[in-house]
């Protein structure tokens, strides 16, 4: 089984017959700290979609064609993930701040970097279908270019987890990682040899993160019982027999544009996945805003406690009065937040019945399946 597992990452026969012996070790050395069985890795390359994730939505999928998802990358991913030693003084991994029973994000409005007291900046973002961002970029200004690059920004921080340049950057923990006995097999497995690179992290905590699709909220389940192929809008518009009255008036002022009597929230946050729009400028939270948020999907929004770049807002009501009655002018603000024809920002006056209906409707993106599922919880045996 193990020798099976290594034929394609060997090239003569004196390897394989080392690299034998060496797996038999290796799956030793692992279970001494990880509850993963590597001849039998969970499945993270066969994605089951449900029908209404149509080739119109996967379109959309960030992934690129150099680092394709494979069961043995997505377990190196993980591993990562949930590793403390990633940071300077072992005290903080990446699931610190992006909680999987949070759909992977933070309780808190700005997070506990590795020190203990110093905080992050922003709010830290939900992960669920990063993959579906058809935008590229990553980090709520879109700093960097793609999710492989972003993977590693957050360990050289100097508050998140301190491997900064000051502290020897990535050169300096890819020494101590090299000292961890499990890497090494898992590297091979995911890469055919045992070297610690920074852009084998990258691609592995990428793949990792791209597998954070969520397909099982309540929406979704009644979406795809009402899918219809053959009409233009596929069956999204019409209610839901599966929701209840106030959900279905919040779904049509979620996807319904202005001149349909909706408030045109889809035009951004697409539907089925809830990944933002490309094209989205900004939201105007702030008078005068100059750069381009964007906002991460919004599939299990309701299950974060703060909303927005900086986590300003601390309940969905909030955020619906934000667009209601409180979008500020600004040369970002984009032309879907202004009155038709003018510079000014839109008033939607929506009634207090309405506003609850569209928050009503954010309820139903949560997806408890994702956030339990144990693909993605901690492997660490201590940690
Ligand atoms: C101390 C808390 C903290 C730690 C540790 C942390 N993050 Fe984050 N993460 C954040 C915050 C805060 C943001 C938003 C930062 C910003 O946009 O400036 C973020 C943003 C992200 C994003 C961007 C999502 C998007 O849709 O654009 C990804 C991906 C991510 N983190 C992955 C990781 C990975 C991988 C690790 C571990 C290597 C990690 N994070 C470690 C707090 C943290
Ligand atoms: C022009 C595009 C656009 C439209 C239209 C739009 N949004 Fe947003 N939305 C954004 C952007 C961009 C952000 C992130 C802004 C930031 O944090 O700086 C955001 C953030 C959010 C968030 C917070 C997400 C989080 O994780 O903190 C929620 C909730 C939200 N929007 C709901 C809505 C609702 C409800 C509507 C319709 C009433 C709507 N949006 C209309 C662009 C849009």
């Amino acid at each position: 089984m193990f020798a099976i597992l290594f034929l394609t990452a060997c090239s003569d026969d004196t390897t394989i017959t080392n690299s034998t012996i060496e797996v038999e070790d290796a799956q030793n050395t692992i279970a001494d700290y990880l509850n993963l069985d590597i001849s039998n890795l969970p499945d993270y390359e066969n994605q089951d979609y449900p029908v209404h994730y149509n080739n119109q939505v996967l379109n959309n999928d960030n992934t690129p064609a150099n680092n394709p998802v494979t069961n043995e990358g997505a377990t190196l991913g993980r591993v990562l993930f949930f590793d403390k030693n990633l940071s300077i003084n072992n005290t903080v991994s990446c699931a610190s701040c992006h909680q999987q029973n949070l759909a992977f994000t933070d309780q808190v409005r700005f997070s506990v970097g590795f020190n203990g007291v110093d905080v992050t900046g922003a709010h830290s973002m939900r992960l669920l279908n990063a993959k579906f961002y058809e935008g590229i970029n990553f980090f709520w200004d879109k700093r960097a270019a793609t999710l492989e690059e972003q993977t590693t920004q957050p360990i050289q921080n100097e508050v998140e987890m301190g491997f900064d340049a000051a502290n020897g950057g990535m050169e300096a923990l890819i020494e101590k990682l090299n000292e961890l006995p499990y890497y090494a097999p898992l590297f091979e497995m995911a890469f055919g040899d045992d070297a610690i690179t920074e852009q084998r992290m990258q691609f592995a905590m990428a793949q990792y993160i791209r597998c954070m699709v969520s397909v099982d909220s309540e929406f979704d389940t009644a979406y795809a019982q009402n899918y219809n192929p053959a009409a233009p809008d596929n069956g999204i518009n019409a209610d839901f027999p599966q929701f209840t009255a106030q959900e279905n008036l919040g779904k049509s002022l979620f996807l319904d544009p202005p001149p349909q009597g909706g408030v045109g929230c889809a035009s951004c946050h697409q539907a089925p996945t809830f990944a933002l729009n490309d094209n989205s400028l900004s939201n105007g939270l702030d008078a005068g805003e100059t750069t381009i948020f964007k906002s991460p999907s919004l599939k299990n929004v309701a299950t974060s406690a703060h909303f927005m770049h900086d986590g300003r807002f601390d309940s969905l009501e909030e955020v619906v009065e934000h667009y209601n009655s409180g979008i500020q002018a600004g040369p970002a603000l984009d032309n879907r937040l202004r009155m038709p024809g003018t510079n000014n920002p839109i008033r939607l006056n929506l009634t207090d019945d309405e506003k609850a209906a569209l928050v009503a409707f954010m309820n139903t993106l949560t997806d408890t399946n994702i956030t339990t599922d144990s693909k993605f919880n901690d492997p660490f045996i201590t940690n």
